[in-house]
């Protein structure tokens, strides 16, 4: 890049009204992240001295979204007067030795590459421009028959001739040290949207004498901007697209990219497999060879080496060691710690539970405020009773214990090193090592029951005989 310091300009002033929605616009996320931080992300892959974030005065949350590292400069604009107003508040806070870019805060996936050719051309002021099939809504690049850009006109300004102009401006300007205050102060709004167009610097700096270029970019959808609902889904795709692609070539597999969504930040080791409907939300760590299947949702988990996630699991906060497996249809809730080999099957919801390695739950359960040891085998259908609508008990479980199937475990309860528990037990108190717990009604066997049976009272009406209870 080049070496006179650099200081960014970002309009995220707007209102937004074209999204039609009440969460502001700079707020609505791609990939997991608000729109806003995208652009400051971009901003300090550049290493600016100073970005200057043009907002609104209703910015909190704006603030809450972005970490303030102390390269950000907040500038207010009261009134929304248009983009060029919106420079004119920031202007004053930039040093007069820096080039300035200015970004805009609803074009949020340009990547530096793109702007890498702006700061190699030494025009006075440099505009990035990209051509598109349908430029509707964007401002057009006007040239003279020498192909010298000589301004850039609003589609609302455009004349049907200048409409089917399909060179549009992106809304990115770099501009030599010291010439901004001069290039913003002749403004006006005499236009059809009354407000103080930053475009118009183009046609500012041409009338001064300043040399201007056009520095045209091919990655149309890098520099879309995004205006509405319909244009923040295709912004999402075309995001998650480069992402896959990414990802892909460092060596993930996915078999099908355009159906797995990776939002925040989310790391990968050699040979994890992702099939079709994955949805992963970070910070997450996905081990070695782990293998996702089909319709599983893994958010802020860590998933160990070698670990399978079967078809339409849902992993949140959970941690998983190697070699565990995990689904079909698991919810591993918050605080799911399990260690190496763990298996958890279908329908096992798992909240603030650590498991020792080897253990298995593989069927129908809820394991909740539990502590169960290793190689501990929990049979179908085993609950933990660990709220008695106040407080949360816990169980625990130490090594090798054996859970028979359709157990209540009423928390708090300890159950030894060993120890095993009858089926459809209702478990209350300690089992010691190595015991047996049963508590359950005995069987007993009543000899030649008689079953209700079919009445034919007329020929084809059926009456249904008294009810047998037992003791009668
Ligand atoms: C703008 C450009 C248009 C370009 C397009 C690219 C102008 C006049 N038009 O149009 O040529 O093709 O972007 O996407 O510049 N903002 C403020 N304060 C304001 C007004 C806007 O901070 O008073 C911010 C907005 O939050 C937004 C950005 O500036 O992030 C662009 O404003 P927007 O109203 O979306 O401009 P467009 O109509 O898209
Ligand atoms: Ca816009």
């Amino acid at each position: 890049m080049m070496n006179t310091p650099l200081e960014i300009c970002i309009l995220a002033a707007g209102k937004g009204t074209r999204m039609k929605t009440l969460v502001p616009k700079m707020l609505q996320p791609i990939a997991g992240a608000p729109m806003i931080a995208h652009v400051v992300s971009t901003a300090r892959a550049l290493k600016a001295t100073k970005t200057h974030l043009v907002v609104s005065e209703d910015h909190a949350g704006l603030k809450a979204a972005i970490e303030d590292q102390g390269d950000l400069n907040w500038v207010v604009q009261t009134e929304q007067l248009g983009t060029g107003h919106a420079v004119q508040q920031a202007a004053p806070f930039i040093n007069g030795d820096a080039a300035v870019l200015v970004l805009l805060g609803d074009v949020p996936l340009l990547a530096r590459e793109t702007l890498q050719p702006l700061f190699e051309d030494p025009a006075d002021v440099a505009v990035l421009t990209v051509n598109l099939q349908n430029p509707a809504g964007y401002g057009r690049i006007q040239r003279n028959a020498e192909g010298q850009v000589l301004g850039i006109v609003e589609d609302k300004d455009a004349t049907a001739a200048e409409r089917s102009i399909t060179e549009i401006n992106t809304g990115i300007f770099r501009i030599n040290p010291g010439l901004l205050p001069g290039l913003l102060a002749p403004l006006s709004n005499d236009n059809g949207q009354g407000e103080y167009y930053l475009t118009d610097i183009i046609s500012i700096a041409v009338h001064q004498g300043l040399t201007v270029a056009s520095v045209t970019t091919d990655q149309a959808e890098a520099v879309s901007g995004v205006n509405d609902l319909v244009q923040l889904a295709a912004a999402e795709r075309f995001f998650q697209r480069r992402q896959a692609q990414q990802l892909m070539r460092a060596g993930v597999r996915m078999l099908d990219p355009a159906r797995v969504d990776i939002r925040g930040a989310v790391s990968f080791g050699r040979d994890v497999v992702l099939d079709v409907n994955t949805v992963l939300e970070g910070p997450c760590q996905i081990g070695h060879g782990v293998v996702i299947e089909a319709g599983s949702v893994i958010k802020n988990s860590v998933v160990g080496d070698n670990s399978l996630i079967k078809s339409h699991s849902s992993l949140e906060g959970a941690s998983l060691a190697q070699d565990c497996q995990v689904g079909p249809y698991a919810r591993l809730r918050p605080g799911a710690v399990l260690g190496a080999g763990v298996a958890i099957g279908n329908f096992v919801e798992v909240k603030q539970t650590t498991m020792g390695p080897g253990s298995k739950a593989s069927h129908l359960s809820y394991l909740g405020d539990a502590t169960i040891g290793a190689r501990v085998n929990i049979g179908a259908g085993t609950i933990t009773c660990n709220y008695d609508g106040v407080n949360k008990w816990q169980t625990i479980l130490e090594d090798e214990v054996f859970v028979g199937s359709n157990t209540a475990l009423v928390a708090p309860v300890t159950v030894g090193q060993g120890a095993t528990i009858g089926a459809g037990s209702t478990i209350t108190g300690v089992i010691p090592d190595a015991a047996l717990g049963v508590a359950r009604g005995r069987q007993r066997n009543i000899d030649a029951w008689p079953r209700p049976e079919k009445v034919l009272d007329a020929p084809g009406l059926v009456k249904k005989s008294a009810k047998t209870k037992v003791g009668d």
